[in-house]
């Protein structure tokens, strides 16, 4: 029985020195190897940027910004895209279901309108289409996600809805194919913690996005000011390399986009498991402060509700 106990003793401590190296690693590598991107990003002419045809649709798929010559950078990227792919397959429909409700609420801040461009990105398996007001052009909503085999489940989501299937792509948020000033809406649900380098993201969105847009984020996120407890850096070491990063706020990941923030409020009724967790997760309206001269920018701090 002691023998049995030390082995499992012995397999925990592995896997934990494990999961701490990998995480190391893949701050370390993929962290640097995003923002070398990102600076050869800026560089480049919005047309060179754009890899997309006359409809601005992409062309290729698949593509990554990161350099991933390195070989724990590889491990870090397929690690969590590993995990993914195998949810996506298995229990994602389950998992997910329960944050329909801040879903819900997600989209009534979007309020997509008739005639608009909408980018969803890291859709996922399309959960978020349901949820589509009636009368918008469904032709004209976008949808991405780095794994290909959540990528599969949102097409069949989207041929249900009546969303173009090639209008659901695989892609990496941190170098869009699309030209500048492209969409109306563009909304991160439940993604923007899981990309790598989610100022790239933020910034490749702002690029993107119209004169008078908006870009609305569901996140568990920690507001302004909030430091990161003990516990919760120990739980990140595991989330981050699996699926996402809990410790990430708002104002750090703008950082020097020209958006401010114009809503920031908390999200209600999550159903099972994550109502546990309903307390983590936020829903922000961010917009560009010259197209919204009129609107306060706001704190990433909640106000008495
Ligand atoms: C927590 S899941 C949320 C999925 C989906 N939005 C939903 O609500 O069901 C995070 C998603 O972000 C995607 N993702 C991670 N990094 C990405 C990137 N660089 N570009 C696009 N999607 C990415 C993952 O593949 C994963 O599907």
């Amino acid at each position: 029985m002691l023998t049995l106990s030390d082995g499992i003793r012995k397999i925990i401590m592995k896997l934990f020195l494990f999961f701490i190296i990998l995480w190391g690693f893949s701050i370390d590598t993929f962290g640097a190897s995003a923002t070398k991107e990102g600076d050869s990003l800026r560089r480049r002419s919005p047309v060179s940027r754009a890899v997309a045809d006359a409809d601005g649709m992409p062309k290729e798929e698949g593509h990554t910004v990161y350099d991933e010559s390195g070989c724990c950078g590889q491990c870090s990227r397929k690690s969590q895209d590993c995990c993914y792919q195998i949810l996506a397959n298995t229990c994602w429909g389950c998992i997910i279901s329960q944050f329909e409700p801040g879903r819900i609420q997600a989209m009534n801040l979007l309020d997509l309108r008739e005639g608009e461009q909408a980018l969803f990105v890291g859709e996922g398996a399309g959960h978020d289409f349901a949820h589509l007001p009636e009368g918008i052009d469904l032709g004209r909503v976008h949808a991405f996600d780095f794994s290909s085999e959540m990528v599969k489940h949102a097409k069949i989501k989207a041929r249900e809805v009546g969303i173009p299937e090639d209008n659901v792509f695989k892609g990496d948020t941190q170098r869009l194919p699309f030209e500048e000033r492209r969409f109306d809406k563009i909304f991160f649900p439940l993604s923007l913690a899981s990309i790598p380098n989610p100022q790239l993201a933020i910034a490749e969105a702002e690029r993107v996005l119209n004169p008078g847009g908006r870009i609305v984020v569901f996140e568990k996120l920690l507001d302004e000011g909030v430091e990161v407890s003990c516990g919760k850096w120990f739980c990140n070491l595991f989330t981050s390399c699996i699926f996402a990063d809990v410790t990430r706020n708002l104002p750090e990941m703008i950082g020097e986009t020209p958006l401010k923030i114009m809503d920031y409020r908390s999200v209600r009724d999550l159903r099972g498991c994550a109502s546990c967790f309903e307390g983590s997760y936020r829903l922000a309206m961010l917009g560009r402060s010259e197209d919204h001269p009129d609107l306060v920018s706001k704190r990433a701090v909640l106000e008495e509700e």
